[in-house]
């Protein structure tokens, strides 16, 4: 009787568990030199417009069954940008040239995608988020010399209103290299600039900490022991 209700119970528990709930967010966006176009899922970009390549890009990972929208599709995004300039006309004009609200990135962090292993290929992240307008420009260094190659993503929505951005570069680390990235935004008056050093990997040195932990837990056992037969044999001579 009991397993029964067990069962009926965890099968509850696995129905409202496999009822996901998927979010979907559609965005296009201007200004007067720029624009966005992109689809994203669950927090990933899934499709976007590239102006400059002219056609619509899907920069999804490997292990998902590949899928595109239906042709036309970049033609509608370039439709869809000229629609978004002439609003955004119309809105200044209505709006009588109120400046616009400017947040300077609130946070920029830079990690690299993989555990660093000297000599092996990685990729090095520079995560830019909370800042308004977009985009901003990320630029990076290798020993203070300026690198190309990066790649950025187009600006992603954070559900405040402000965007996030990720660029990428793949470096192959070596002992003692150190990077940065260097953030542009409309609303900085200088570079916000975080810098990476690779160093001896902290997987293959965990420090001293769980050593000294063990030897205490040691050492206080083993006094334990040794006071316990310490009175246990002179309980014994006692009696
Ligand atoms: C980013 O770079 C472009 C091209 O160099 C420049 O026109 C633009 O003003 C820069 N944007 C910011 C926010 O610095």
């Amino acid at each position: 009787m009991k397993m029964k209700e067990l069962l009926l119970f965890l099968s509850c528990v696995l129905c409202v568990s496999a009822d996901v709930l998927h979010e979907e967010i559609r965005i296009t966006g201007c200004s007067e030199s720029d624009g966005e176009e992109m689809y994203g899922l669950d927090g990933e970009e899934v499709a976007y417009a590239d102006f400059n390549k002219q056609k619509y890009m899907y920069p999804q990972p490997p292990f998902v069954d590949p899928f595109t929208f239906r042709e036309g599709v970049y033609e509608q995004a370039v439709a869809n940008q000229q629609i978004c300039r002439d609003n955004l006309q119309t809105g200044r004009k209505g709006m009588k040239d109120f400046p616009p609200e400017e947040d300077v990135p609130s946070a920029v962090m830079i990690y690299t995608r993989d555990e660093v292993e000297f000599g092996e290929k990685n990729t090095l992240i520079c995560h830019v988020t909370g800042f308004y307008p977009a985009p901003v420009n990320v630029s990076w260094t290798k020993n203070q010399q300026k690198v190309t190659g990066s790649s950025i993503n187009v600006p992603y929505p954070n559900k405040d209103g402000t965007f996030t951005q990720i660029s990428r570069l793949e470096f192959t680390p070596q002992l003692g290299d150190i990077y940065s990235c260097a953030v542009q935004h409309l609303a900085l008056t200088q570079p916000l600039t975080k810098i990476y050093e690779v160093e001896v990997s902290p997987r293959s040195d965990p420090g001293v900490g769980p050593s000294v932990f063990c030897g205490v837990g040691l050492t206080l056992g083993l006094v334990g022991v040794a006071a316990g037969t310490f009175f246990l044999v002179k309980g014994n001579e006692c009696s």
